[in-house]
């Protein structure tokens, strides 16, 4: 069993993840509340958020990104572009990251880390320019090193990831269709050197029909653990 050393990490539904640390710091993942079937609808935020996660624009991940930034004022974390186009939408503190930076806040310490996906941003009738897709590493002083992968396929350069951060427990989207399958996710879980898997963005929408049975499949033998919460049961 891996051990989360004080800190508690809730997946609500598709790629919305929520962590805790030790000490107290709140952190929320690509906010997709309002519209996601899979949100818990009697979770509750807490009233203060310290940073406010964005892998990439697409409207599944950054949907609610200015009405919980502007409801529980976390500092926002995203690719230059996205936060410049946040502020835009009047989200005040937008810091803008690029690939390959590392950010302390508090008691946790952000690296911005690629995707392999796209990124447009719908502003109405127009998409625009979003930057790049990202991932983040997300070190918790004293904790686990915990790893989001945002939406992507497999590659080959997550074993830099790991040679750069050791993450040990990774979400991982393995819905298939817009991003991997639960093979290309047992795949990355090895290149990453994960010692747990939670997995991700799958069973939202029809399309994400990769499963965590099939993921536990694909990684039999291999003494990576996969854990599979439902949404808004907290893990700790
Ligand atoms: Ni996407
Ligand atoms: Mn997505």
């Amino acid at each position: 069993m891996t051990d989360f050393k004080g800190s508690t990490f809730t997946w609500l539904g598709h790629a919305v993840v929520q962590i805790t640390t030790p000490k107290g710091t709140e952190i929320l993942i690509d906010p997709f509340i309002e519209h996601n079937p899979k949100y818990p609808k009697s979770h509750k935020l807490p009233q203060k958020l310290d940073l406010l996660l964005l892998t990439h624009g697409h409207s599944d991940h950054i949907a609610d990104a200015a009405s919980v930034a502007k409801k529980h004022g976390p500092e926002v974390v995203a690719m230059v572009e996205l936060a410049g186009w946040l502020k835009s939408k009047g989200v005040q503190r937008a810091s803008g990251m690029n690939l390959g930076g590392s950010y302390k806040v508090k008691d946790v310490t952000l690296s911005m880390v690629e995707a392999r996906h796209s990124t447009g941003i719908d502003d109405g009738s127009i998409t625009l320019y979003g930057g790049e897709p990202v991932g983040y590493v997300i070190t918790i002083d004293g904790g686990p090193v915990l790893y989001h992968a945002g939406d992507t396929a497999a590659f080959l350069d997550m074993q830099l990831i790991r040679d750069l951060y050791s993450p040990e427990i990774g979400f991982l989207p393995i819905g298939d269709y817009y991003t991997m399958g639960p093979k290309g996710a047992a795949i990355a879980a090895r290149y990453l050197g994960l010692k747990t898997v939670v997995p991700i963005h799958y069973g939202t929408f029809p399309v994400l029909t990769g499963t965590p049975e099939e993921l536990e499949k694909h990684l039999t033998g291999s003494g990576i653990e996969v854990l599979k919460p439902k949404p808004g049961e907290a893990l700790r």
